[in-house]
């Protein structure tokens, strides 16, 4: 693999939501594609367990709870110059439009846009960043093209982080770093099943059927943000690739 311009080797990511699903697996491929990784999320031990699982390396876990900003403050000052930031935080909160609360609102956008908006706007502004080479990936979902009812919150909350990504990705091309997203489709992780306890088996077999390559795995989303972070990509920005399945 070394030589490729898919070999990770002396670069460093940071990768948000580390310690389950979508986050865990990236940071067991970039280890496996000999990268660095910051591991962060709020649970150090579900941290560990992904450490646990990661290929060996200099990785170090900081954990932050990224709807606060004194976390995110104390984070930024801890990292090293980056090559990578992976966005996998997020939380789905599903209600249909006339039973939105303000609580949920606030804790869906607090957790699935703002705080990887404050913390790629602080990583920026604290220089962290290797110039010239660093790429960005936020881990939208397909629901902002496919959208879902009940799903207002979630939508809203991904479409923001998407339009923002876009911008990131027009500010920083002079710096070198390159932002990009992907949207995936339903995968195989916590969130899904959390997701699924609030449909009926029939919506989530319908849901199930929409997508022609059936659920995707974790791998199906990690291998796509190993492209995206690797070289293999660097002539690429502003994007939103739908991992949809068919
Ligand atoms: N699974 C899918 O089908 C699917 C489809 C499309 C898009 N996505 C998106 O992919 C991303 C990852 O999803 P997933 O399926 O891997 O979900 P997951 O298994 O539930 O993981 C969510 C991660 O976010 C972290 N997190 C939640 N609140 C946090 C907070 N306040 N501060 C810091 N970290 C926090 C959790 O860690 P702690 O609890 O330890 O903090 C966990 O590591 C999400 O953005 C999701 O919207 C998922």
């Amino acid at each position: 693999m070394q030589n490729t311009p898919f070999d990770l080797q002396g670069k460093t990511f940071l990768v948000t939501g580390a310690s389950s699903g979508l986050g865990q697996q990236i940071c067991i491929r970039i280890s496996e594609m000999n990268g660095t990784v910051i591991l962060t999320a709020r649970s150090i031990k579900r941290l560990n367990e992904t450490l646990s699982k990661m290929a060996k390396g200099d990785h170090k876990i900081l954990p932050a709870d990224l709807t606060k900003s004194e976390d995110i403050n104390s984070l930024v000052a801890e990292l090293p110059k980056l090559n990578g930031v992976v966005f996998s935080t997020g939380l789905s909160i599903i209600a249909p439009a006339g039973f939105i609360s303000e609580e949920d609102y606030s804790k869906t956008f607090k957790t699935n846009f703002e705080g990887s908006m404050m913390l790629s706007n602080a990583i920026i502004r604290k220089k962290r960043i290797v110039k010239d080479s660093c790429s960005m990936v936020f881990i939208s979902s397909i629901s902002t093209q496919y959208p879902f009812v009940g799903g207002a919150l979630y939508v809203s909350a991904k479409a923001a982080m998407e339009g923002y990504a876009r911008i990131l990705a027009l500010e920083l091309a002079p710096k070198g770093v390159r932002v990009n997203c992907v949207s995936p489709a339903f995968v195989r992780t916590q969130m899904l099943d959390q997701t699924a306890n609030n449909f009926s088996d029939e919506v989530v077999q319908k849901i199930e059927g929409r997508q022609l390559m059936g659920l995707g795995e974790p791998d199906d989303v990690a291998y796509p943000v190993i492209f995206f972070l690797s070289d293999a990509a660097k002539w690429i920005s502003g994007t939103n690739l739908i991992l949809g399945g068919g």
